[in-house]
């Protein structure tokens, strides 16, 4: 594949839809409890039928599962509970023989405290891999700054061997890589070459944007009642990030036909521009948090904040038009980190099926490279488990620890992670009403959600009005119509509380996109809105009758003009 020269077709991503994988939770194919590669192989039929054209697999690399798998030890071995080297080959195979293809998750701003070249930069100062990692000595018997860790604590740990402390944005076990330092970054790209070379499609660049840090590692801003200091500003979009990415595309990237999306909190419209301008040749897309922020107070995820369409529609709409002809968006309501979108925005009970398809569409019709996250095809909804210990996400257990010291309440505490806990995504799939909803025939390592005889793909495949196969249609559509990956954007009513109205324009073509985000009726009093409602052409709906100007709980119709 090396060297071959590139064509237009090497846009294939723009026209694509991706599926993620997040494989712990896929399909167990030997009753450990685990899923696994040959899990995932079991159901690639399944995805087919979808129409996925890529598929995201979150880590499959040797881990020893402190972040479940986005600590890596060994970025050229598999994971042993996933199955063997020779399984990975079988399975990019398999995919490649159905017409899709594999992203893999690249996770290079840290690495394992198990990784050998971190097990040597421990030893001592002058070992070679001592400046793989940062290393600095205490300010005064503490942390050399006051930054916070994302999964609780300080961002610092000490360690006895060398009497210094190093950096970890994510757990302890997850040291930070220190790019500045050229020879970790060829290791990087050897590593990236090994993985293309067996023909894998491209990668997701777990938080690409915090690669480069202010060297200075200054303190961060405290809020009131915070322990520590928000370092964001110092290593998000950081110094030499663009250097750094562009490197890498021209050492690696440019060489091979492949798609790439940066994983990129912190990012804004403006620095997204400069992430996916095609002249700049960094990444192809990026995946903003911004709309994902907006049920939270500032800086803080656990502290929920009622959802507000209006807020929604303006920040989606500033993206879709910051980023049109000048780079390219992600389009994602879900993924392994975030609540279920239909418990989220929708409402999963009574209308779960409608709110799912109607939230797929709103989101389906936007420019911009769209990502279903594994059961968001079948409305899989949030989970209440009353008791922690049904809890396994380190950053989901570390607050709830940090915040029972503080005082909250037990209550109080879970009602923050039944919102926005990440174990919510991390459910098994449910794939039919068996026990466990036949994703194991052991025991799960985490609970299967309650709602699995109602809510399963076997039921989905058997209803022809499912939300299933509304993604399908969805998907279809993005393949026939050039409006939808071409098109440009007008936010419609923005500042109506309950309805998401959009239009998109190709030279004489028009879509109308109407979406209901409340469970009443709607009246569409806008002349014109209303006046297409009636007199243009329904290309899909979420209701089995369209044709007036009340718009029935969660219900979306999209309009065509010829
Ligand atoms: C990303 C991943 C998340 C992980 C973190 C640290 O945000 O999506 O799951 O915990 O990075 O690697
Ligand atoms: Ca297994």
């Amino acid at each position: 594949m090396e060297g071959k020269t590139l064509s237009i077709n090497d846009e294939w991503w723009k026209k694509s839809v991706v599926y993620q994988i997040y494989p712990r939770s896929f399909m167990d194919s030997n009753g450990d409890g685990i899923g696994d590669i040959q899990g995932i192989i079991e159901k690639l039929d399944y995805l087919r039928l979808l129409g996925a054209d890529v598929i995201w697999l979150s880590p499959v690399y040797d881990s020893p599962n402190d972040d479940n798998g986005y600590d890596i030890r060994n970025y050229q071995a598999i994971m042993k509970e996933f199955g063997t080297m020779a399984d990975f080959d079988q399975m990019l195979t398999e995919v490649h023989n159905r017409g899709m293809k594999l992203v893999m998750d690249l996770v290079v701003n840290h690495t394992s405290d198990e990784h050998i070249w971190f097990v040597e930069s421990k030893k001592s100062k002058d070992n070679p891999y001592r400046d793989y990692y940062f290393w600095r000595k205490g300010k005064e018997g503490q942390e050399p700054n006051n930054w916070g860790s994302v999964f609780g604590g300080s961002a610092w740990q000490y360690d006895e061997t060398t009497d210094e402390y190093y950096l970890h944005l994510f757990s302890k076990k997850q040291p930070d890589l220190n790019w500045e330092n050229p020879k970790l970054r060829k290791e990087v790209y050897n590593m990236m070459k090994f993985w293309l070379d067996k023909g894998i499609d491209g990668f997701r660049m777990d938080v690409i944007n915090m690669i480069s840090k202010n060297p200075e590692l200054p303190d961060g801003d405290k809020r009131k009642g915070q322990l520590y200091g928000d370092g964001g500003r110092y290593f998000m979009n950081g110094p030499r990030i663009h250097e750094f990415l562009q490197e890498m595309n021209q050492e690696v990237l440019s060489k091979y036909p492949v798609m790439t999306v940066g994983e990129m909190p912190g990012a804004a419209p403006e620095d997204a521009v400069l992430y996916t301008d095609p002249e700049r040749k960094e990444v192809n897309m990026i995946f903003t948090f911004e709309h994902m922020d907006l049920d939270s107070a500032p800086g803080d995820k656990w502290n929920l904040k009622p959802f507000e369409l209006v807020e929604l529609k303006e920040n989606l709409a500033k993206w879709q038009t910051a980023l049109h002809n000048k780079g390219w968006n992600s389009l994602y309501w879900n993924n392994h980190d975030q609540p279920r979108i239909v418990s989220r925005f929708g409402d999963d009970d009574p209308y779960r099926v409608e709110s799912a398809k109607m939230l797929a569409a709103c989101l389906h019709f936007m420019q911009g490279t769209p990502y279903i996250y594994q059961g968001e095809e079948i409305g899989m909804t949030n989970v209440k488990f009353t008791s922690l210990d049904d809890y396994r996400d380190i950053e989901t257990i570390n607050m709830y620890n940090e915040r029972r010291a503080l005082g909250y309440s037990h209550e109080e505490i879970m009602n923050s992670i039944y919102g926005k806990g990440r174990d919510n995504a991390r459910t098994p799939m449910q794939w039919d009403s068996t026990d466990n909803a036949g994703f194991t025939t052991g025991t799960p390592w985490i609970k299967v959600n309650p709602r699995y005889k109602e809510i399963n793909a076997k039921a989905a495949l058997e209803d022809p009005s499912s939300i299933f196969y509304f993604y399908q249609k969805l998907i279809q559509l993005r393949k026939e119509m050039d409006i939808i990956t071409k098109g440009g954007f007008e936010l419609l009513l923005k500042d109506h509380s309950q309805l998401f109205v959009y239009e998109r324009k190709l030279y004489d073509e028009r879509l109308l996109v109407v979406c209901n985000f409340s469970g009443e009726e709607v009246v569409v009093e806008d002349e014109a809105v209303g006046t297409k409602l009636k007199n243009d052409h329904v290309l899909l709906g979420n209701y089995e009758t369209v044709g007036t100007n009340v718009l029935r709980p969660y219900e979306v119709i999209v309009l065509k003009n010829s």
